[in-house]
């Protein structure tokens, strides 16, 4: 029996890791859910457990074409979208120095320009609707940037500066944006979803490329178990006050504290020199307000 009190999801990259397990974990407690891949066929299971409350389609986020459709799936289907996960994402490593430019592109055009037109194909309908949530998968990386993933942190330092701007956007609106932080768990993200710098140069090798074994030597060790990850994401979404930013797993929380105090020590060491910027006798008031 479908409940129709039930919320429709729509998530990006639920073929493995956190996509799959949030899949899984939604249909599970009886919600509905447009699970997408870029290999539908492997979305085969959940059709057999679940064929009133999932709908597959083939999605590549980076695909406008595609991206449009998997939200009319869901409206057709479900005549709602009440969340959005962008979860479809990979990273790449190496020194900012040896990753080619078309993989650098690439690298953008998946976690951030991907993610942005899932937003903005989402948005007249939650507007609308006056209700949803958005969930975007950043990182700790999102937060705190890591020699070797330079390029990384970069598209989810992009993801996380559209969703604090989107936040304030939309909140009077009823819609609700939540960025995912998590440290290292254990999906494919270390092992065949790397994308390896195109070549490695000696002068990085103790800065980029002890990161990049650190990667590679952590793929099926890492700590965070994707299910409970899954299951902190569904109660940030049933919160009645969910957080701006949900860090997942210790390691991503010690990484925010340990930046956080610097990035205080920082400002207040430098603080002097830098209010005593403006024009003689002009009053300086917080940015954004008139
Ligand atoms: N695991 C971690 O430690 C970790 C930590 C911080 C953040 N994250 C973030 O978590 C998200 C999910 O990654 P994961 O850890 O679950 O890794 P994963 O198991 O490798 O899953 C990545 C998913 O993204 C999909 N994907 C990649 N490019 C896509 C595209 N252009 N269009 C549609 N789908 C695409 C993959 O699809 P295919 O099966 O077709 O390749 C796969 O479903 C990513 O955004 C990642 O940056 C992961």
């Amino acid at each position: 029996m479908t409940d129709n009190n039930a919320k429709v999801w729509l998530i990006t990259g639920s073929s493995t890791g956190f996509g799959c397990s949030l899949s899984e974990a939604v249909l599970k407690r009886g919600d509905r859910v447009v699970a997408t891949a870029r290999r539908p066929e492997q979305l085969s299971e959940l059709v057999d457990q679940y064929p009133q409350t999932v709908k597959t389609i083939r999605l590549d986020v980076t695909d406008l074409q595609e991206v449009h459709d998997a939200v009319q799936t869901a409206l057709d289907a479900f005549g709602q979208v009440d969340v959005l996960v962008n979860n479809a994402g990979y990273g790449v490593l190496g020194a900012i120095e040896e990753i080619s430019d078309e993989a650098i592109r690439r690298q953008f055009e998946t976690n951030v320009f991907g993610a942005l037109n899932m937003m903005r194909a989402v948005l007249p309908t939650m507007r609308q609707q006056r209700s949803g949530h958005i969930l975007n998968l950043s990182s700790v990386g999102g937060f705190v940037s890591f020699a070797g993933a330079g390029i990384y942190n970069g598209t989810k330092f992009a993801l996380e500066g559209l969703s604090e701007a989107l936040a304030k956007e939309v909140e009077p609106l009823g819609i609700k944006v939540t960025i995912v932080e998590p440290g290292a768990f254990r999906t494919d993200f270390n092992g065949r979803s790397l994308a390896l710098p195109d070549q490695t140069l000696e002068d990085y090798a103790p800065t980029s490329g002890q990161m990049l074994e650190w990667i590679q030597e952590m793929d099926g060790q890492q700590p965070g178990d994707p299910d409970k990850a899954a299951a902190a994401m569904i109660q940030a979404v049933e919160s009645k006050n969910p957080p701006l930013r949900l860090a997942l797993g210790a390691d991503a929380v010690s990484a925010i504290h340990e930046k956080l105090e610097s990035v205080k020590a920082e400002l207040d060491a430098w603080e002097q020199i830098a209010v005593n910027t403006a024009f003689e006798g002009v009053e300086v008031g917080a940015v954004g307000r008139h």
